[in-house]
């Protein structure tokens, strides 16, 4: 139970170096289970998401080792346990993660249902629908999927929707079935790219993972490799507002580009001034943000887990702008806490409308969700006076060090260590 504390006003200048991807990270550690070789994996966030991951695959019987700070070797030789327990699931989905890969090697698997989510009812349906295509017999009982198959086969599935887990889940399965799998409107996320690019590494087959037609050959067996995984996006355009929102000039070294460019339109339109250069992306702005109308949508569209983050930026735009959510049917629960700022937004739906303040101040909020945290402090940047985010265990969730990296571009803010 942790607070953050944010003395506003501040300009943030200077240069941050972007984490690993948390999104990208979690499929590849899981897609440890599909060979008994070692698998070693750099970059790799020091987050909350990453430790419960980690704990979930030692559970199972992997063996993991810290090589460094951002390294991780893995070893999935002695799989002693095929279950992914609720306790583990419920604090992070992505844990369901596990039921594709250890199908495809071990042929059963039984792994709690997510159950629902601070930002939306989040179902596993197209996971369990694709997995049966496949040919797994699966049931859901007390909470648990059960599933069985002698040894998967290829399939053409098509995706109702282009989700990211259920893309992930199937690929790692489709990866050691026999034939050929095609996956149509596939999720086009650089995290799918990425899950990709380790799979083809330890010999799997993999073709279109990017575009919406993914196309899996099996395999019989996969080995070791080594991998990098990508940049954070969703951090780097988190740092990228904070530099815009608080009139200064920040430097994400290491952030990609090609994977940020709805957003980056977004944020030039807004008048941000944005440079893209080999070695990272660089904000600065000094007037009012100009107000923009956006809608979130599954990749290369607008990013839904930026949303908050831009909607922070918004409340201090010369106008009044429209955000509509389309991802997630419950993702506005920072505005409510943004308004305790000040700020002015009505919500109608899954649409909001920002009219723009001239100022924010400071005032205790409280975090709902991971992204939502990050808006509040993001606002707090800006705000006059002092604001206190509490519940901030949602941030650690998915933001690698933050006080320090935001310190270390001038910002005045602390962590109040809960007495507990
Ligand atoms: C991933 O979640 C990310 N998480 C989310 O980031 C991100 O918001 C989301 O993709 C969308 O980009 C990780 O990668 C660990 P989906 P995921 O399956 O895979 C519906 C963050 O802040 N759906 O693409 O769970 C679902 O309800 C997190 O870092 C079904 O209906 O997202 C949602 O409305 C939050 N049935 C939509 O699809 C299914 O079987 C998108 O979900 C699966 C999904």
């Amino acid at each position: 139970m942790d607070k953050i504390v944010v003395w506003g006003g501040v300009p943030l200048r200077g240069e941050v170096t972007v984490s690993g991807s948390k999104n990208a990270a979690l499929p590849l550690l899981f897609a440890s289970l599909l060979t008994a070789d070692e698998c070693r994996l750099g970059r790799v966030p020091q987050l909350a998401d990453i430790r419960t991951a980690l704990r979930l695959l030692r559970d199972l019987g992997v063996q993991y080792d810290w090589l460094s700070d951002t390294e991780v070797a893995l070893k999935a030789d002695a799989v002693h346990h095929l279950e992914a327990p609720y306790d583990l699931v419920k604090t992070m989905r992505a844990s369901f993660l596990v039921l594709g890969p250890l199908l495809a090697r071990f042929g059963r698997a039984r792994v709690s249902t997510p159950g629902g989510c601070a930002i939306g009812a989040r179902p596993v349906n197209l996971h369990l629908d694709g997995l049966q295509q496949l040919g797994a017999s699966v049931r859901v009982q007390q909470g648990y999927v059960e599933a069985e198959a002698k040894r998967l086969h290829g399939a053409h599935i098509s995706l109702e929707f282009p989700s990211v887990g259920a893309t992930e889940n199937l690929m790692m399965a489709a990866a050691l079935a026999e034939g050929t799998t095609v996956l149509n409107n596939a999720a086009r996320e650089p995290e799918i790219a990425d899950l990709a690019l380790l799979l083809n590494d330890m010999g799997a087959q993999v073709s279109g993972a990017g575009s919406s037609t993914v196309i899996i050959e099996g395999v019989p067996t996969l080995h070791g490799t080594e991998h990098t995984v990508i940049p954070d996006r969703v951090e780097a355009g988190t740092f990228l507002i904070a530099g815009a929102m608080t009139s200064g000039d920040v430097f994400v070294r290491g952030s990609r580009g090609d994977h940020l460019q709805a957003f980056l339109a977004k944020l030039r339109e807004a008048g941000v001034n944005v440079e893209e250069t080999a070695d990272g992306i660089r904000a600065h702005y000094s007037q009012r943000p100009t107000s923009v109308t956006l809608s979130t949508e599954p990749y290369p569209g607008f990013p839904t887990d930026l949303q908050a983050q831009m909607m922070a930026l918004l409340t201090l735009s010369d106008g009044q702008s429209m955000l509509t959510e389309t991802i997630f049917e419950n993702r506005f629960l920072h505005a409510q806490e943004l308004a305790r700022l000040g700020a002015d937004i009505r919500v109608h739906g899954n649409t909001a409308e920002v009219r723009g303040v001239a100022f924010l101040s400071g005032a205790p909020v409280m975090a709902t969700d991971l992204r939502a945290s990050v808006s509040l402090i993001l606002a707090g940047l800006a705000a006059q006076g002092v604001t206190e985010v509490s519940r901030v265990y949602h941030l650690d969730r998915g933001y690698e060090r933050l006080e320090e990296k935001l310190s270390q571009l001038g910002a005045n803010i602390g962590r109040v260590k809960s007495e507990k």
